[in-house]
């Protein structure tokens, strides 16, 4: 079964009203309130599509989020059963403080079909499109993985470029990489975009790799599918995060997904900026209205397009 393509238009509606929303507190510091200006809005929208949807990746699980939480029921309650992700406002440091990649992204699929993470870390090692399928691991090593790439890429090590979030847990894959002389593009925040930098013509970056949000892993892996390319995760759970995941259904803590097991059957994501970004433009606004800039993607019916939309303010 595949997704209803008009969807797709309702869903881009949905996050360029969220980054509006969150764009609306770009450099005032407060990054509670640009994820509420974010928040707000995206539920208002959802809540007028006919669907059955169901939050499955959200604002954090029932009892700590009062809206868009995980098991949380949006759209008319008409129409198809879907399992929706999302992240309002990916990045509130980036609105907060006035930073370029700030973007408000959804993933939707049929009911079932994404993996229900709970709000935690997450390891991710993802890469692009036309390789050998699950070229690389997470138990291996680091220097294994990179040689497998530059291998199946057929160049060398030198020539790769990783991308990875400057983190001081990352010390000990920082230390490899630099050892087999890998160029790494740091970033600072938001790695649902960090880790779809693989399958950006106008990226160097050949693999991402590090620990992040478990969320955002979802999100990107979405984005991922639409593109033909790869990732592999597992979650990073302490005792109190095991009992969160066993509530959502996770029974092996240590398992490690790949793309497949994140993303079953058909899926779409949408992603809008909010402040200026390598992916998107961000908001910009005219005298009445405000134009946004989202990626939109629908696996089943290989649709990738960026566009650009005008609304009312
Ligand atoms: P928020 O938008 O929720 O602040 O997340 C930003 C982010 O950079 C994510 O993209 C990433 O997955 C996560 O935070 C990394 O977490 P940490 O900052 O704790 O390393």
């Amino acid at each position: 079964m595949s997704l209803d393509k008009d969807l797709l238009n309702k869903f881009i509606n949905v996050t360029e009203k969220a980054a509006y929303g969150a764009f609306l507190h770009v450099g005032k510091g407060d990054k509670i309130a640009a994820d509420k200006g974010a928040v707000d809005p995206m539920r208002k929208e959802l809540n007028k599509i006919d669907i059955k949807g169901t939050i499955v990746i959200g604002e954090g699980e029932m009892d700590e989020a009062p809206m868009l939480y995980i098991g949380e029921k949006v759209g008319t309650n008409n129409g198809p059963e879907l399992d929706i992700a999302l992240d309002p406002l990916e990045g509130t440091n980036f609105v907060a403080k006035n930073l370029p990649n700030a973007l408000s992204v959804m993933a939707i699929a049929e009911k079932g079909n994404l993996l229900s993470a709970p709000d935690t870390y997450m390891e991710k090692i993802s890469i692009g499109s036309n390789l050998p399928k699950n070229l690389l691991d997470l138990d291996n090593t680091i220097e294994k993985n990179i040689k497998l790439l530059a291998e199946a890429k057929n160049t060398i090590p030198e020539k790769l470029t990783a991308c990875l979030l400057n983190r001081p847990r990352h010390k000990k894959i920082i230390d490899e990489l630099n050892k087999l002389k890998v160029n790494i593009n740091f970033i600072t925040d938001g790695d649902v975009s960090g880790a779809m930098n693989v399958i950006d013509e106008n990226s160097p970056v050949d693999i991402y790799l590090g620990i992040g949000g478990g969320p955002e892993g979802v999100l990107a892996a979405a984005a991922l599918a639409c593109y033909g390319g790869q990732i592999q995760t597992r979650l990073v759970l302490n005792a109190e995060e095991r009992k969160r995941a066993s509530k959502l259904g996770i029974k092996d803590f240590t398992k490690k997904y790949n793309i497949d097991e994140i993303i079953k059957g058909d899926v779409m994501f949408v992603a809008t900026g909010i402040t200026e970004g390598d992916l998107l433009s961000g908001i910009s606004i005219e005298k009445h209205n405000f134009k946004a800039s989202t990626l939109a993607l629908h696996k089943s019916s290989n649709i990738q397009k960026k566009v650009t939309n005008i609304h009312k303010k």
